[in-house]
């Protein structure tokens, strides 16, 4: 009965230890399943940025390098176990001592984890850059006993930073050439700006020193010519001589005018013109001026009209400077216009009253588009039969424009051969007095 009892009860427990064996069968054949997986999963992982795997053992110095860090070395093992030892003698010898000092620091626990950027040389013995990671596994007492990782090759990585690096460099070196081509220029102009200014101060003081020097012998000139057409101490004599004393007179008054004008141009052009500004009444200048060259219009067969409008605002303008403009403008108009035409000039506000508007029209020659180029240079004349008939230097409507636009304004100036020229001078608003 008792030894019944015991086989039945060691039946029970034999059965019991099969159903447990059973069960840890079934259990490790799923752990053998998870296992697979996240091996697979690694592989995967690891395969899709392109980083192989490596295993080392600090004491024994025995490395493990999987396929995948082979074939980026372009080596067509499967694995690979070697020793650290193997490894250093391919790493770039500059990158030695960082190399070491990033595993040494990791290994005594100074560093989370261990990461280094270094060159490694491939089976073809090119160079090729790898950027290594890793972290150590540590016994009780934080020794390493084991330190795994990864490697990818960032060689593409490193050479698009380097051309970077040498595209920035060259653009910094560019900047710099450039800049220092910018400061050079800029020395240039300041120095040839400041010789121009010397030239053009020479210029100017040449100019008045020998204006003042031609205008006393000419005051001389002018003044006994008509001193002695006068007779004022007794008769000329012969008739002859008041011919020629005329002819003296007028050629010294004409001189005189060419030797202002130059002067006048010389200092427009240095900047040393001022203006004396008043309030204007402008159509009795345009009045004054027509009854000065109605002599000269008679003997042209030219007739002048105006053609003032009314109620105009005075204009804040250097009298003498506004005449001179309107003489030249009116005189030029009568020279160029043969017998039986017609000159106008006209006074009104245009562009809603932005500007006051002065014209001097005339149905002369004209010019075509080369000849008003040249009219406006200083001593530029066009070459006609009239011009040399009429005479003059060519310095008016240099001098006219000059003029206009000191006072802030603007002159225009069209024509058309045969038919004749408009010339118009635009004064702005801030020049009008209400
Ligand atoms: N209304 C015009 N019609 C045709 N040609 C003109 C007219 N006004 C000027 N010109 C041309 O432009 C040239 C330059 O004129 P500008 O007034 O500057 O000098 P000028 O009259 O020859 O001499 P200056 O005015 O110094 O006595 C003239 O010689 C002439 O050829
Ligand atoms: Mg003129």
């Amino acid at each position: 009965m008792n030894a019944d009892v015991t086989e039945l009860e060691t039946i029970e427990r034999l059965k019991c230890r099969i159903a447990e064996l059973e069960l840890q069968a079934v259990h490790a054949a799923e752990v053998e399943d998870a296992l697979r997986q996240s091996q697979e999963r690694y592989e995967l992982a690891m395969r899709g940025p392109n980083e192989g795997l490596w295993d080392w053992d600090p004491n024994t110095k025995e490395l493990y390098l999987s396929a995948r860090l082979l074939s980026i070395l372009g080596q067509a093992e499967q694995t690979i176990r070697t020793t650290s030892f193997e490894w250093l003698k391919r790493v770039h010898p500059d990158d030695i001592a960082v190399y070491e000092a990033e595993v040494t620091a990791h290994l005594k626990g100074r560093s989370d984890h261990f990461q280094c950027e270094y060159r490694v040389r491939d089976q073809q013995g090119g160079w090729r850059w790898v950027l290594a990671r890793g972290l150590a596994l540590r016994d009780g007492e934080g020794r390493a006993t084991r330190m795994v990782g990864s490697i990818g090759d960032i060689t593409d990585l490193k050479r698009r930073e380097e051309s970077l690096r040498d595209a920035h460099d060259a653009l910094r070196r560019a900047h710099g050439e450039l800049e220092l081509r910018v400061a050079e220029r800029t020395a240039e102009l300041v120095a040839a700006k400041e010789q121009a200014e010397i030239a053009n101060r020479a210029k100017s003081d040449f100019l008045a020193n020998m204006s003042h020097e031609l205008r006393t012998p000419l005051n001389a000139i002018i003044g006994f010519s008509d001193l002695m057409l006068s007779e004022a101490f007794g008769p000329l004599g012969s008739p002859r001589y008041r011919d020629y004393l005329g002819d003296i007179a007028t050629s010294g008054g004409h001189l005189l005018a060419v030797i202002n004008d130059i002067l006048d141009l010389a200092k427009v052009e240095a900047g040393q013109f001022e203006l004396r500004v008043q309030p204007v009444d402008v159509a009795d200048t345009i009045a004054a001026v027509v009854r000065l060259q109605a002599g000269r219009a008679e003997e042209a067969a030219v007739t002048i009209t105006t053609d003032v409008a009314t109620a105009m605002p005075r204009l804040l303008a250097d009298p003498v400077r506004l005449k001179q403009m309107l003489l030249n403008l009116i005189s030029n108009a009568l020279k160029f216009t043969p017998a039986g035409g017609q000159v106008t000039v006209g006074l009104d506000l245009c562009q809603g009253s932005e500007f006051l508007r002065l014209t001097v029209a005339d149905t002369g020659i004209g010019m075509d588009a080369e000849g008003l180029t040249k009219a406006m240079q200083p001593f530029g004349q066009i070459d006609t039969s009239l011009t040399r008939r009429h005479g003059g230097t060519g310095l008016g409507l240099p001098l006219t424009k000059s003029f206009v636009e000191l006072h802030g304004g603007c002159m225009q100036m069209d024509s058309t051969p045969g038919e004749g020229t408009v010339v118009t001078l635009r004064f702005p608003k801030r020049c009008l007095v209400p």
